[in-house]
């Protein structure tokens, strides 16, 4: 039980490593706020945390909206009295064109939710966690923070900025008891990849020298020790869980 007594904020927490991740946090004693624009599978979490024995809550939230980033992190403090740790995770993925053929729209919306969205997230949280005394906070980035995929511009430079962010915002915090760190998946088998027919699966799975995609629970591994204390210094860094992508 080792997150008893913290609170914690996980976007994106009705669906994929978000929903593995809540209930992670939650089977170790924290209290959940599952955060997602997904108002029903939210409360479908929140469902499944309690039964299975947990302290959770759900809040709707677009992580486009600063506003709405800023009232979810309201709400974990109204409802369970503070903020400890923080899950920057909703995300969405893109459909494949090369940079030249893709909408302004598309590159526009990608931006706006994977890596805007964390910017206003963190923006929300880090005040709270500061005059909490402290805090620790894990960005949703992924293999594509580092890697470059075709067909994926707006994703790619969207990973790639969150690394960034996940950086910067670390050193700007480090002296504030706040540790800030970013994950780096490789392909997970989530409702993410629900447009992936079985040749585009197999293409995904020759990628990693594991021979098959991550599991949203080998994620949330990954994810629940750097909010823990056992990762007290580490900070400012990115973490691949890949199954070796990102070695060859
Ligand atoms: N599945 C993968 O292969 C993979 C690999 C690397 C990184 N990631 C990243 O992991 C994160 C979670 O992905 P997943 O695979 O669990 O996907 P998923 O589709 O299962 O879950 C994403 C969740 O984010 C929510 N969401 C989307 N837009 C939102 C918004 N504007 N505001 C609030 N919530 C919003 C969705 O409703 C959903 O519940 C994403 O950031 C994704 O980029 C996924």
């Amino acid at each position: 039980m080792e997150f008893e007594g913290r609170v914690a904020l996980v976007t994106g927490g009705a669906s994929g490593i978000g929903l593995a991740v809540a209930k992670r946090l939650a089977s170790d004693g924290a209290a959940v706020v599952v955060a997602d624009r997904d108002q029903e599978g939210a409360l479908r979490a929140v469902h499944e945390l309690e039964s299975a024995g947990g302290k959770a809550a759900a809040v709707a939230m677009d992580v486009t909206d600063p506003a709405s980033a800023e009232s979810a992190v309201r709400f974990a403090v109204e409802t369970f009295g503070r903020l400890d740790l923080a899950v920057n995770n909703a995300g969405i993925s893109t459909p494949p064109l090369p940079t030249g053929e893709t909408p302004v729209d598309a590159w526009r919306r990608v931006i706006d939710i994977n890596l805007s969205g964390v910017f206003y997230s963190m923006r929300a949280e880090l005040p709270v966690l500061v005059e909490n005394g402290g805090g620790a906070i894990v960005n949703m980035a992924s293999i594509l923070g580092t890697n470059g995929f075709a067909g994926a511009a707006g994703y790619v430079a969207a990973k790639h900025g969150v690394v960034g962010l996940t950086k910067t915002a670390a050193l700007e915090y480090a002296d504030r008891n706040v540790r800030i760190n970013a994950v780096g998946p490789g392909f997970i088998d989530t409702p993410l990849l629900k447009e992936a027919d079985a040749e585009h699966r197999a293409l995904l799975v020759a990628l990693h020298p594991a021979g098959r995609l991550g599991t949203a629970e080998e994620v949330a591994e990954v994810v629940a020790f750097l909010l823990s204390d056992r990762a007290s210094f580490v900070q400012g860094s990115y973490h691949l869980v890949d199954g070796g992508y990102a070695a060859r």
